[in-house]
């Protein structure tokens, strides 16, 4: 049997940081569902798709063919064959992404291919409809959160450490108008599985967070 871990949360929670280690800690595949849609999205960007059509991005989704391998330990992101890991971050391919994220056709190709990595081996999945759509009978289930502050304070520090110039306020009301599109979304909207454990993060550091991860693992397997 594998085991499966499910993280939901919203953006800047710290998902991935956390998702990232816990997996390495216990020998698991960590599985980045964002960067899969992401993918989906450079391919819609170089084709120039209109992301508000949906019969257009319909037509195109079939064309698109998303690996995911891993390198080194990193997980790498082909898209019909080619490494686009370095284009998962962009602002643009993000936007992309959040735009394209909310319809039946991208969702349904990707929960396919997600639910089948699930089947092959110990997995940690992130995302915002794991524990809800992907996998329902996941071992454990997390809901992941923080103040909007904090995230935005977190983002804002980050961004300070690369030396890019930013205005807090506006990250603050980037990461709200996320938060909202995720959680109004028709289709798989964020929000917290009946069964998972809610971890407010606002308050605790990342290595305070992966014990409490690793503890409700182990409490679970015993
Ligand atoms: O977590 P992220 O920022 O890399 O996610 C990119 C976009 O994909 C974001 O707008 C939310 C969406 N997403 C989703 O709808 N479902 C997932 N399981 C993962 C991400």
């Amino acid at each position: 049997m594998s085991y499966s871990i499910a993280i939901d949360g919203p953006a800047g929670a710290g998902k991935s940081t956390i998702a990232k280690i816990v997996s390495k800690q216990l020998g698991y595949t960590y599985i980045d569902t964002g960067a899969m849609y992401r993918a989906m999205a450079v391919y819609f960007d170089e084709k120039g798709v209109n992301p508000d059509d949906e019969n257009e991005i319909n037509e195109h989704v079939d064309e698109v063919d998303i690996e995911l391998k891993h390198i080194d330990g990193l997980q790498h992101v082909f898209l019909n064959s080619a490494d686009v890991t370095d284009k998962l971050r962009l602002e643009q391919t993000g936007k992309m992404a959040s735009k394209t994220s909310k319809y039946g056709a991208v969702r349904s190709k990707l929960v396919e291919l997600q639910r089948k990595i699930a089947k092959s081996c110990d997995v940690i999945m992130d995302g915002r409809d794991i524990g809800t759509v992907v996998l329902p009978d996941a071992f454990l289930k997390i809901y992941l959160t923080a103040s909007v502050d904090t995230r935005a304070k977190r983002r804002f520090d980050e961004l300070k450490e690369k030396g890019q110039d930013c205005d807090l306020d506006l990250i603050k009301k980037d990461i709200a108008d996320r938060d909202y599109a995720d959680m109004h979304r028709e289709i798989s909207p964020l929000k917290q599985a009946d069964d998972a454990v809610l971890l407010d993060t606002s308050d605790m550091d990342i290595d305070a967070v992966v014990g409490a991860i690793i503890k409700l693992i182990e409490e679970k397997k015993n």
